[in-house]
């Protein structure tokens, strides 16, 4: 039988993309990501790809778990780059999933900072994880999760009214290799992107976020509560809020554990 591997190169190689790196699967790892920051510090290739069936230790943003029974998507991808906007990767990374859903029938959209939604259940989490030296940034490893079939009852308890699938969503299955090569077929468009015309790819993902702007929010960062009303993100993909008393505040993605709307008060109308 064809691995998955050779199946995600052959899926690759029918959109027109003679894949350019390895790519590993592993019936069950710990982790993709954390395999490939061995591999990354090995001296992997950018576009090197690890996947896996199965994730016994996935990792969320935060160091949060991420459920990972046999039936998801369990990417990661390494990237090097050696241009100005890297903190825009996980952005461009979020336009490339909800693009690649898109081709399956599946209507998606992103939350700040990265979380990919349908029906405002999670169908989606991009783990952006750098590494950098004194020469500057030497890696980042993408890892991207997507529920793809899996039912709420192989869920911690806690997870199941909050989590989508593609396979709840449209009725269909989508196969691991072919959610793969259409999110990184994807991703290699708006990674050129980042490095050609930033701004594009800012404006792509605020094209699908969800239309919270002008309305207020409440953002976790470690003990803290910060409510404000979300403006917009800055070139830097940071979140700029207008706070109760006026002032502006940027918020970094790292800073942030949990971002929602916030039950009660008055929206702005017609913010931006
Ligand atoms: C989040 O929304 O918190 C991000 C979730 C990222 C999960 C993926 S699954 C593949 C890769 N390996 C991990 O351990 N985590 C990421």
């Amino acid at each position: 039988m064809t691995s998955l591997a050779d199946r995600l190169r052959d899926a690759l190689r029918a959109r027109g993309l003679d894949w350019p790196a390895p790519i590993e699967h592993q019936v069950r790892l710990g982790s993709t990501s954390d395999r490939l920051k061995e591999k990354a510090r090995e001296g992997a290739p950018e576009w090197a790809a690890v996947l896996a069936d199965e994730q016994t230790g996935g990792r969320g943003r935060q160091g949060r778990a991420w459920a990972s029974p046999p039936g998801g998507l369990y990417l990661s991808v390494l990237l090097r780059p050696r241009f100005a906007p890297a903190s825009l990767i996980p952005l461009a990374a979020g336009v490339a999933v909800v693009e690649a859903l898109g081709e399956h029938g599946v209507t998606a959209e992103l939350k700040w900072p990265n979380d990919v939604l349908a029906g405002g259940r999670k169908l989606a989490g991009i783990l952006a994880e750098a590494s950098s030296s004194s020469s500057g940034l030497d890696w980042v490893v993408l890892g991207l999760g997507v529920n793809l079939v899996t039912p709420p009852e192989a869920l911690p308890e806690g997870l199941r009214a909050t989590v989508a699938s593609v396979l709840a969503l449209t009725g269909g299955r989508l196969e691991p290799a072919e959610a793969a090569a259409a999110v990184l077929a994807r991703l290699t468009v708006w990674y050129d992107a980042l490095r050609a015309d930033p701004p594009s790819v800012l404006r792509a993902w605020r094209a699908r976020a969800v239309p919270w702007w002008g309305r207020r929010v409440e953002l976790r960062s470690g003990g803290l509560v910060v409510r404000g009303v979300a403006e917009d993100v800055d070139a830097a993909g940071a979140l700029l809020l207008t706070l109760e008393d006026g002032s502006r505040r940027t918020v970094l993605s790292g800073e942030v554990t949990a971002v929602r709307l916030e039950a009660k008060g008055t929206d702005r109308v017609g913010g931006r």
